[in-house]
């Protein structure tokens, strides 16, 4: 007969529908009794589907049927909401003073890099306004969903995903709602999503220091911050402001990252700086925090970005980001 430890290791192989993440990586397997050769499991039904319930009946029969002296496998299913079942060990939120700085492009970069080292990784795509995220990681399906809450939506890299635009019926279809709305938004992502056990969640916050981005800080249990800039004139300003309400929450900065440092220009070997002079380590002064990367504009990046492929990015600039980042996370 099996111990309840044994039925556990098949159940991590038993995958999820949708997210292809097991039973076990998603925290819904609650109870497993083994007696008398008959095995009782108890799986929480947070966001599953009912068509996804009997699917993962069966192939949790199936499964558990194969082991020796197993001669009955009965599946109980609990109304158990993902809130109580996430396990999320650090939430990092990615901050810029101001729109359009790569700010989703360093937040997926992020998470590609965290996924990488193999980290089980996902994305809160909490920049509502204008959410990109979906995008530059090639995903547009609608997530599956049930009355007690929501999958989030793998991208090809096994990243877990929630943006609004996932839920929205087209691309194109204007986000313009109230500051209440989108504060609702917000806590129905953290709460009533599915995420599972995560070593990372990283946030995509709201560009700027207003209220939008105080919402996410306060809904949402931030473990550190990642600042975003450019070397623009007006940046030294926006990032002190971005410093200084992270330090107003208690928020800890994790790093600095300068994006569109610099342009390379192969044929003549050099480095342009179209935006001005590189500020990376007087904001990392300023922040009090490691400058973790200086990425260049990058052409390939910006494609990649636009196909939805930046999970294939590759790029010495990068890799030393990559490479810092780890070190600089909270583990
Ligand atoms: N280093 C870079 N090289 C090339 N393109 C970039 C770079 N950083 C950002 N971009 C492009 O600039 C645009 C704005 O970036 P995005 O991350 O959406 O900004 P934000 O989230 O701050 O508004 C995107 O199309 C993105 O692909
Ligand atoms: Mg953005």
């Amino acid at each position: 007969m099996p111990t309840p430890e044994e039925v556990k290791n098949i159940l991590d192989k038993v995958l999820v529908p949708d997210i292809k993440r097991s039973l076990i990586k998603m925290n819904l397997v609650k109870d497993v009794s083994v007696a008398d050769g008959k095995v009782d499991i108890t799986i929480a039904t947070a966001a599953l589907m009912k068509t996804a319930q009997e699917q993962l009946k069966e192939s949790v029969k199936g499964q558990v049927a194969k082991l020796d002296g197993v001669k009955d496998v009965v599946v109980n299913f609990a109304d158990i909401k993902p809130k109580e079942l996430n396990k999320i060990k650090n939430v990092i939120a990615v901050m810029s003073g101001k729109g359009g700085v790569g700010k989703s492009l360093v937040a997926s970069l992020a998470a590609v890099a965290l996924q990488r080292e193999g980290y089980d990784v996902g994305i809160l795509d909490a920049d509502i306004t204008g959410p990109s995220i979906p995008k530059m990681l090639g995903i547009s399906s609608r997530p599956a969903m049930s009355e007690s809450g929501l999958m989030p939506v793998p991208t090809r890299s096994g990243i877990e995903v929630m943006s609004i635009n996932l839920l929205l019926q087209s691309d194109d279809d204007a986000v313009i709602w109230r500051g209440p709305l989108i504060g609702h938004a917000i806590t129905q992502f953290w709460e009533e999503v599915l995420w599972g056990s995560l070593d990372y969640l990283i946030v995509d916050l709201p560009p700027g220091t207003a209220d939008a981005p105080l919402t996410v800080m306060q809904t949402i249990p931030i473990s550190g911050i990642i600042i975003v800039f450019t070397p623009q004139d007006l940046t030294a300003m926006v990032v002190r402001k971005a410093v200084n309400m992270a330090r107003k929450m208690g928020k800890s900065i994790l790093g600095v990252v300068e994006n569109m440092s610099y342009l390379y220009v192969a044929e003549i070997d050099k480095k342009i700086e179209l935006f001005g002079k590189s500020r990376g380590e007087e904001m990392s002064r300023d922040a009090e925090a490691p400058l973790l990367g200086q990425l260049p504009i990058d052409p390939e990046l910006a494609k990649l970005g636009d196909e939805g492929n930046i999970e294939q990015y590759n790029s010495t600039m990068y890799n030393a980001f990559a490479q810092k980042l780890i070190k600089n996370v909270p583990k």
